[in-house]
């Protein structure tokens, strides 16, 4: 008996998904080794500890799939992106990856809409909610960066900045959660 409840187009797509969590996973592990060698290690850790959640998010699809009865396939993985030639390029590659990330991640949800898979709906909605976090972590990211002064900045601003995302949260605040009291 064939217990797959997904339809081929979506199996593809999430297993594709699950693929694309793990090159951005990939990425961000790159991006962290270029920082750490470059001296910013508060950075590295912040990218690499984004690096990992990118993988659990792989994971996440990965055990989707099986349980609706499909088969992820693991593909080859393309090439992260050549090193940044600066922390803004840094960054801004960060948010770009995120921002084509919930393009593929609408798309996925447009096709379970589409064919009324409401198990999927619903299981993309995490990831609705997960990538504004991560835009927004990301566009912060650029914001702290301006601040520091940019390409322009000093040592003792990038000192602080360096420290600052060392130690920063790895959720963005989200707008859901906002009150009058604590904006
Ligand atoms: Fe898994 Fe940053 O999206």
């Amino acid at each position: 008996m064939n217990t797959n409840r997904l339809s081929p187009t979506l199996e593809k797509a999430l297993s594709d998904q699950m693929n694309k969590e793990i090159l951005a996973s990939h990425t961000f592990l790159s991006y962290g080794i270029w920082a750490d060698d470059k001296g910013y290690q508060g950075i590295a850790n912040f990218l690499y500890r984004h690096s990992q959640e990118e993988r659990n998010h792989s994971i996440k699809f990965m055990e989707y799939v099986l349980n609706r009865g499909g088969k992820p396939k693991v593909d080859a993985i393309p090439a992260p992106p050549k090193d940044p030639e600066s922390l803004t390029e840094c960054f801004d590659g960060v948010f770009k990856h995120e921002v084509d990330n919930t393009t593929s991640i609408y798309q996925i949800v447009d096709m379970s809409l589409a064919e009324k898979d409401w198990a999927t709906w619903n299981f993309m909605q995490w990831f609705v909610q997960e990538q504004i976090e991560e835009e927004t972590l990301a566009s912060n990211l650029i914001d702290k960066l301006k601040i520091a002064g940019g390409d322009r900045a000093t040592d003792e601003s990038l000192f602080t900045l360096d420290k600052t995302l060392q130690e920063a949260p790895d959720d963005a605040p989200l707008a859901q959660e906002a009150t009058g009291a604590n904006p």
